[in-house]
C-alpha cells in the first residue's frame, strides 16, 4: 500500500470519529473546511499526488474519491441528525397545554341605575324619542319659574334645594330639560332626558340627596291624556315585561293640568312609579309656544325606585356603595 493510500485511509477513520463527536452545527462546519476545505486536510494529502507514478495515480485518485463521498455523507447524515435534534428540542420547549385554565380577568358591568337608564332610553327611542340633556346646576328660572313654579309657589316647599353661594341652584328634577329643549327647538317633539338630581333629603333606605330621573316630554298638535296614558301603558308593559294593571290617581305638579301619579300592579302590590300630566299652558307659554295651537304630555320617574322595585333591592344606599358583592349580582 502506498503511502497515500495509507493516509487517507488514516483520514477517512479519523474523519468519521471527529464528525460523530460533534454536537452543534457551528462545529459541523468548521470539520466540514477542516477536511474537505480548500486548505484542508483532503487537499493537504492530494497535494502530494503529484510525486506519483502514472500507473498510480487513478487508483489513489479513486480512493481519495471515495474518502472525499464517505466524509461528506458523514457530515450530510450528521447535519440531519443536529437539525432534527434541534427542532424537536425546541418543540419541547415551546409545548402550549391547552388543557391548563387560563387566566381569567374580571370584567366590569353596566350598574344597576345605567341599565334601567338604558333600559327606558331604549323603550322611548323604539316609539320615536330622541335623548336631550340639559345642566346639573341650573338657574332658578329653568328650575322652577319657568316650570311655572313661581316664588311664592307652595311647591316650592316640597322640593328641598341646594342652593349655590351665586344664587344658582343643583337640579331638583329633569324637569328643566324640558324647558331648555323647547326654547331651542319647535314643535313636534319628543324627548327623554336622564339624568342626576338634587335634594336635601336626609339619607335613608329610601332617600339620597342624590338621584336620578327620566323626564319625557311630548309637545304636538292635538295630544291628548289618551295619547299620554298609551304611551305609557306602552312604557310599562315593555319595562316589566308584561301588561300590567295601571292606576292614574290625581294628584299635582304646578307643570301640569291635569296631573296624575302613576302606580302598577307588580307581584301583587301596587307600587307608585311616576309623576305626569298634560304640559301646563303657561310653560308652553314661558318657551314662546301657542297654547291653542300645541299641547303637550310630560312625565318624570325615578330611576332608583324602578331599580329597588325591579331588583327587589331593600335599601337604596346598596346602590351608591361600590360593594362588589353587591354589584356583581347584576
Ligand atoms: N318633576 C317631578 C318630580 O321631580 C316629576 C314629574 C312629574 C315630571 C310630572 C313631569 C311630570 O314631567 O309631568 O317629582
Amino acid at each position: 500500500m502506498s503511502g497515500l493510500e495509507t493516509q487517507l485511509q488514516a483520514l477517512a477513520t479519523e474523519a468519521t470519529a471527529e464528525i460523530a463527536a460533534v454536537t452543534g452545527l457551528d462545529e459541523l462546519e468548521q470539520q466540514r473546511v477542516a477536511y474537505l476545505g480548500k486548505k484542508g486536510k483532503l487537499s493537504e494529502i492530494l497535494r502530494g499526488m503529484g510525486k506519483l507514478s502514472p500507473e498510480e495515480r487513478p487508483k489513489i485518485g479513486a480512493i481519495a474519491n471515495d474518502v472525499k463521498t464517505a466524509i461528506q455523507t458523514d457530515l450530510d447524515q450528521k447535519r440531519d441528525r443536529l437539525e432534527q435534534a434541534q427542532i424537536a428540542a425546541q418543540l419541547a420547549a415551546e409545548t402550549l397545554d391547552v388543557t391548563m385554565p387560563g387566566v381569567s380577568y374580571p370584567l366590569g358591568k353596566i350598574h344597576p341605575l345605567n341599565s334601567i337608564i338604558d333600559r327606558v332610553i331604549e323603550i322611548f327611542v323604539g316609539m320615536g324619542y330622541t335623548v336631550a340633556e340639559g345642566y346639573e346646576m341650573e338657574s332658578d328660572y329653568y328650575n322652577f319659574e319657568a316650570l311655572n313654579t313661581p316664588a311664592d309657589h307652595p311647591a316650592r316647599d316640597m322640593q328641598d334645594t341646594f342652593y349655590l353661594p351665586d344664587g344658582n341652584l343643583l337640579r331638583t328634577h329633569t324637569s328643566s330639560v324640558q324647558i331648555r329643549h323647547m326654547e331651542n327647538h319647535q314643535p313636534p317633539l319628543r324627548i327623554i332626558a336622564p339624568g342626576r338630581v338634587y335634594r336635601r333629603d336626609t339619607v335613608d333606605a329610601t332617600h339620597s340627596a342624590v338621584f336620578h330621573q327620566v323626564e319625557i316630554l311630548a309637545v304636538d298638535k292635538g295630544l291628548t291624556f289618551t295619547d299620554l296614558k298609551g304611551t305609557l301603558k306602552e312604557f310599562v308593559r315593555q319595562m316589566f315585561g308584561e301588561e300590567l294593571a295601571m292606576l292614574f290617581r290625581a294628584s299635582y305638579f304646578p307643570f301640569t293640568e291635569p296631573s296624575a301619579e302613576v302606580d302598577v300592579q307588580w307581584e301583587g302590590k301596587w307600587l307608585e312609579v311616576l309623576g305626569c300630566g298634560m304640559v301646563d299652558p303657561n310653560v308652553l307659554k314661558a318657551v314662546g309656544y301657542d297654547p291653542e295651537i300645541y299641547s303637550g304630555f310630560a312625565a318624570g320617574l325615578g330611576v332608583e325606585r324602578f331599580a329597588m322595585v325591579l331588583h327587589h333591592i331593600d335599601d337604596i344606599r346598596r346602590l351608591y356603595s361600590s360593594d362588589l358583592r353587591f354589584l356583581r349580582q347584576f
